[in-house]
């Protein structure tokens, strides 16, 4: 059976919700009952069936509503889509593996069917029946990278490799935590990493990068981060902080259950063929802590990690205003078990 998507909004009203189903797959970030940054990269592999490492390219119920919104913010701002001239090979790379991946996962919503440079693509949840020529820009509505990627949940950076660095010379990111494509466009790992604290005193992206370096075609990676949001609002970004910035302060200890998300990013890593560029998908998941509390190991866990969260992260992150209220509400999940790593 196929998935069944939501009709609902990431704005305005804010009628975005999991379904039981989704807050069980939801990808809880801890392993333990605290929080450093660490190279946490691993393999890109198929996980247990349902969960969101089922397939490389998850596709969930919140599929077409997160498009609609995708769409809403590139019609505000066409610049949270951008690439630079050579990287439009790395876009037709990403075309293709987005719509390998999705019709080999999910062969009831999505069909590609190729002759030669002849394709012929069917998305049916949104609509979308094109034949174009693999290649030929002039075929598609759009360049390919952003054809792709307005029907992909997540953002999007394309990373072109030269000089021993990676350099963000694409990408869409409408659905990002506080950091802006058309500030970073042409900046390289390391500058673009700037304002994260501790990180670079620990050497954690020295390592990463050495790591992505020598991505290999065909096996991908992953990592998750996170933070937290108020109200399920995919566009938090600093184009918009006017929208979203007074929104922590609306924040009370009846509503923070409601109100308050944590917001998790499975942040994947693939090489592609021909471009040699990396692409680094970042799919936002989010859960109000009413429903992650749903999950006992979770409740029991999060206000331990908030609680000893490093001043630094909990600034950096934006958590300031309202940590400790989350801490207090959340604590009354935690029942002082004991817990496990990993669990
Ligand atoms: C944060 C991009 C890979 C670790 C960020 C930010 C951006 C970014 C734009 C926000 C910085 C800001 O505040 O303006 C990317 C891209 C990558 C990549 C395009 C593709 C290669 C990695 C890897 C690691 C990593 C491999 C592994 C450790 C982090 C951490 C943060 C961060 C720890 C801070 C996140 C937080 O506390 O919310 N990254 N990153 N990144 N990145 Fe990356």
């Amino acid at each position: 059976m196929g998935i069944e998507f939501r009709h609902e909004t990431f704005r305005d009203d804010f009628t975005f919700r999991n379904s039981p189903a989704a807050i069980r797959r939801f990808p809880f970030p801890f392993d333990k009952d605290s929080y450093m940054y660490a190279v946490n990269i691993e393999p890109h592999v198929s996980g247990p069936k349902g969960s969101v490492y089922e397939h490389p390219i998850d596709v969930d119920e919140h599929y077409v509503s997160e498009m609609a919104d995708r769409a809403l913010v590139l019609k505000e701002d066409p610049l949270r889509c951008q690439s630079l001239p050579h990287m439009t090979l790395a876009g037709w790379d990403l075309l293709e593996l987005l719509m390998e991946c999705k019709s080999t996962s999910y062969p009831e919503h999505f069909s590609l069917t190729r002759d030669g440079d002849k394709w012929h693509w069917i998305n049916r949840p949104l609509g979308i029946d094109d034949k174009f020529t693999f290649g030929d820009v002039s075929t598609l509505p759009y360049g390919p990278m952003e054809y792709i990627t307005r029907q992909s949940q997540g953002d999007f950076c394309l990373l072109d490799q030269r000089d021993g660095n990676l350099w963000m010379d694409a990408g869409i990111v409408t659905t990002q935590a506080d950091w802006s494509l058309d500030f970073d466009i042409g900046m390289n790992f390391m500058e673009w990493h700037g304002p994260v604290p501790l990180a670079h005193q620990l050497g954690v992206f020295e390592r990463a990068l050495k790591f992505m370096l020598n991505l290999r075609q065909g096996s991908p990676v992953r990592r998750l981060n996170w933070t937290m949001t108020v109200n399920p609002r995919l566009d938090t970004s600093p184009e918009n902080y006017h929208k979203w910035g007074t929104d922590r302060a609306t924040l009370t200890p009846e509503n923070i259950g409601n109100k308050l998300h944590l917001r998790v990013e499975l942040q994947s890593f693939f090489r592609l063929p021909r471009s040699n560029a990396i692409v680094f998908p970042i799919r936002c998941y989010l859960i109000k802590l009413e429903e992650l509390v749903t999950v006992p190991k979770w409740g029991r866990r999060l206000p331990r990690v908030l609680k000893t969260l490093p001043p630094e992260l909990v600034d950096y992150k934006g958590l300031t205003r309202y940590r400790d209220m989350a801490v207090e509400w959340l604590s009354r999940y935690d029942d002082g078990a004991e817990t496990s790593p990993g669990g």
